[in-house]
């Protein structure tokens, strides 16, 4: 199908949207990114690629990196994996400490803080440089040669990381983290520092939207049950305590970050990346969250 006729139509629809909601100023450093960037890449299943906007814009991918460091630590541990983080909607922000210590330190799921706490420690377990293993995973993924941390982004990040110090210090007095809290911070904020832009972001996501096969090295990176969880865990934890109306209104399965980026795969089909930096009230990126909800519904197509 050619999607640049469609994409351009949404893009252009929605660049009339006035530009309302806030930067993610509790990092700093993202509180001067320019609120009107605006870009979009559709990467079908064949690898052909449909952008529109500020589609080649770097920014802070943030929780998206969630994703890699979950497919990491997955597809090595197993079934393992869920003795430490549920797979289960939270319900609530994607910070939210008091959930954690009422279900004795296990994360509700891999996609808010504390599970992605836990992933990314599963990671360092795993892999001794595990800063590199992760930035040489989304390369390999999205057949890019490199992938670049914004160490001001990340500097910033740690600064002010208060609520995920005390989400880790809570994880480790569960006996729920095996490295170090310092030294679990300084990975953590670094992947989520990872910088990249939609035509990249796009791309890293396809294996996801193809059954697991990578096109790019044409490698098998997870099988097609080990996929099939990822997406449903997109699908059902990808935007916290909006997962449900992600569902309701846009119908793919998903992850967004504070960066302003969202990414989507409609298996079989295609995945998709939108860069809007204004949030609404869940942290998710307003108008990413429009944009695929009238290309899906233009197109009469989504995962149901
Ligand atoms: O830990 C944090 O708060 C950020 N590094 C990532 C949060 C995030 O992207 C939530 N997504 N919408």
């Amino acid at each position: 199908m050619d999607y640049q006729e469609i994409i351009e139509e949404v893009y252009h629809e929605l660049l009339q949207m006035p530009v309302k909601g806030k930067l993610a100023d509790y990092i700093p450093e993202l509180a001067s990114v320019d609120p009107n960037q605006f870009g979009v890449c559709l990467v079908d299943k064949n690898g052909e690629e449909f952008q529109c906007g500020d589609s080649l814009q770097p920014f802070s991918i943030q929780s998206i990196s969630k994703v890699h460091t979950l497919v990491l630590a997955y597809s090595q541990v197993g079934v393992d994996l869920w003795k430490r983080v549920n797979v289960e909607p939270s319900g609530n922000p994607f910070n939210n400490l008091a959930q954690l210590e009422y279900e004795n330190g296990i994360p509700r799921n891999p996609f808010i803080n504390s599970g992605a706490l836990v992933t990314t420690d599963t990671v360092m377990s795993l892999y001794p440089n595990a800063k590199e293993e992760i930035k040489q995973f989304i390369s390999n993924v999205s057949g890019e040669e490199s992938i670049v941390v914004n160490e001001n982004v990340k500097r910033s990040e740690l600064a002010c990381a208060s609520r995920n110090y005390a989400v880790a210090h809570m994880l480790k007095s569960y006996g729920n983290l095996q490295r170090e809290v310092d030294d679990l911070m300084e990975v953590y904020t670094d992947h989520c520092a990872i910088e990249m832009n939609c035509y990249q972001l796009a791309k890293s996501f396809l294996y996801l939207a193809n059954h697991g096969h990578n096109i790019y090295t044409d490698t098998q990176i997870l099988d097609r049950g080990l996929t099939k969880r990822i997406n449903a865990l997109m699908l059902t934890c990808g935007f916290y305590d909006e997962a449900g109306e992600f569902a309701f209104r846009v119908g793919l399965a998903g992850k967004s970050g504070v960066g302003g980026g969202v990414v989507a795969v409609l298996p079989g089909e295609f995945s998709i990346a939108v860069y809007s930096p204004p949030l609404n009230r869940k942290g998710n990126p307003r108008k990413a969250l429009y944009f695929l909800e009238m290309l899906t519904t233009k197109l009469g197509i989504s995962l149901f």
